[in-house]
């Protein structure tokens, strides 16, 4: 075995990452789900490889998708005056690629006009740098911002995350004894 990678939320990625046996991450990431914005940046300065996952928001912004807490998300941030010709799908790609500690985004679609769409976006490149602040500044307005731990260890979430122990000790317990044989 030569990489150990972990899927993992907040609060317990926190501790995830202060273990520093995990090589990679895949983390949920979009413009209107950043809490774990701060974490992947954390992860991504101790030398872990940042896999982004719900980077393209679920496709929320496109029709037959306007729904849940991504579309609600999109609808208070009040992201209509995008540049000419940039769809909101290709601003929540690019929004997800811009941020600088990301690896890589894997993107579902199961419709393949969506797949050769995204790739022409992911093209484009970062977003222009001051539409990425302006947007960020909006999408914290509009409830989708970085969170930190309190010293409670709880999340001061717009949605409940489950609040408790930080400690992970069945993960800490699986990666000792089982994938690292101490
Ligand atoms: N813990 C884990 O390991 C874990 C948990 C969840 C997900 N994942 C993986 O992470 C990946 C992505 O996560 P996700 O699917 O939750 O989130 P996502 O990539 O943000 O969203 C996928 C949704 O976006 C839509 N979409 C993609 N491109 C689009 C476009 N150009 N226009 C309109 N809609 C578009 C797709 O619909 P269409 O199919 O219609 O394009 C699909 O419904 C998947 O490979 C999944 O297996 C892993």
């Amino acid at each position: 075995m030569r990489f150990i990678g972990m899927s993992g939320t907040l609060p317990h990625l926190i501790d995830h990452i202060a273990m520093g046996v995990f090589d990679v991450f895949q983390i949920l990431y979009s413009a209107v789900e950043r809490e774990h914005e701060a974490a992947i940046a954390t992860a991504a300065q101790k030398g872990a490889g940042i896999v982004i996952r719900g980077g393209a928001a679920k496709g929320a912004p496109t029709e037959g998708k306007q729904a849940g807490l991504q579309w609600e998300r999109w609808r208070r941030a009040h992201l209509d005056d995008l540049p000419d010709g940039m769809t909101p799908m290709e601003f929540i790609l690019r929004f997800t690629f811009t941020n600088p500690d990301l690896d890589t985004t894997i993107v579902g679609t199961i419709n393949p006009a969506h797949l050769q769409t995204n790739l022409g976006i992911l093209e484009q490149g970062p977003l222009p740098p001051d539409l990425y602040e302006e947007a960020k500044r909006r999408l914290a307005a509009a409830g989708s911002a970085p969170q930190a731990v309190d010293d409670r260890g709880c999340m001061g979430a717009t949605r409940p995350i489950r609040c408790g122990p930080r400690s992970t000790d069945l993960t800490i317990k699986l990666v000792r004894e089982v994938i690292l044989g101490r």
